[in-house]
């Protein structure tokens, strides 16, 4: 069984023009609040049995019926819509607790942010064909501009891009190595903005799939309007 979790439950601060704006999940693209179109994408994959969405709490009750109201029912049925947590962290380590209390936990979970909002079937089953072969396993892309330290605003060493690779998600693992990893950066306080460095952590070898541009992560207001022009041109080719 493959099971996803979509941490959702971020307050989205770099992106808010005032603090009283909506978490950037939740604003519209093309129509449709921005979590909506990953959680889509892997509700529509057969292979992807169940999804855990970890939101704010106060939004549990809107969520959740927003998903029934949007999704069709052989979609909205494997979702599961649980409170996420202070940091992006304990959002993931819940959404994965939630699952381990499934009647057979998955075998295998992906782990997408939910403000990626262009995620593609086709990068679903590459992560998914990835993760049961090796067992962990993340999207990253090859770092195409030159990369260089910086001190003082004066640049310094020059980076050798062939090493490097910025990391997206999906990221995706077995189950267990995931959960377990969770909880041994949780007992021993390792923070980290993602989960292939947890993995890494607990000592499992974490394989590359190649991304996409178009996977980008809103995280500026600008990223948005770059997002508009993608979602309506991959609408269009579709
Ligand atoms: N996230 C989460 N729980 C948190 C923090 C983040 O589920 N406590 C989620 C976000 O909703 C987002 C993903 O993790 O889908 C990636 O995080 P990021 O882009 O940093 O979003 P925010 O933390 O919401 O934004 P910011 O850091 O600007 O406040
Ligand atoms: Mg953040």
């Amino acid at each position: 069984m493959i099971a996803a979790v979509l941490p959702a439950a971020g307050a989205g601060e770099r992106f808010k023009n005032k603090p009283t704006d909506a978490p950037k999940q939740f604003i519209g693209l093309e129509g449709r609040p921005l979590y909506l179109w990953s959680l889509s994408a892997l509700s529509e994959d057969s292979e992807v049995d169940v999804i855990c969405v970890c939101v704010p709490a106060q939004s549990l009750d809107a969520v959740r019926t927003e998903i029934e109201e949007v999704l069709p029912p052989q979609q909205s049925k494997k979702v599961i819509v649980t409170a996420g947590g202070l940091t992006r962290q304990n959002s993931v380590h819940n959404g994965l607790e939630r699952l381990s209390q499934l009647p057979t936990p998955p075998d295998f979970v992906l782990v997408h942010d939910a403000a990626r909002p262009l995620l593609t079937t086709k990068l679903i089953k590459q992560v998914i064909e990835s993760v049961t072969a090796n067992g962990a396993c993340t999207v990253a892309m090859p770092v195409t501009d030159t990369i260089k330290k910086v001190k003082d605003n004066i640049v310094g060493d020059t980076l050798n891009r062939n090493e490097l690779v910025q990391i997206q998600t999906p990221q995706a693992a077995r189950f267990e190595w995931l959960l377990e990893a969770h909880r041994k950066a949780a007992r021993e306080n390792f923070g980290t903005t993602d989960d292939s460095t947890i993995l890494e952590y607990a000592g499992h070898q974490v394989h590359i799939v190649t991304g996409s541009p178009y996977n980008l992560k809103i995280t500026n207001p600008e990223d948005l309007s770059l997002c508009q022009s993608l979602a309506a041109m991959l609408t269009q080719r579709s």
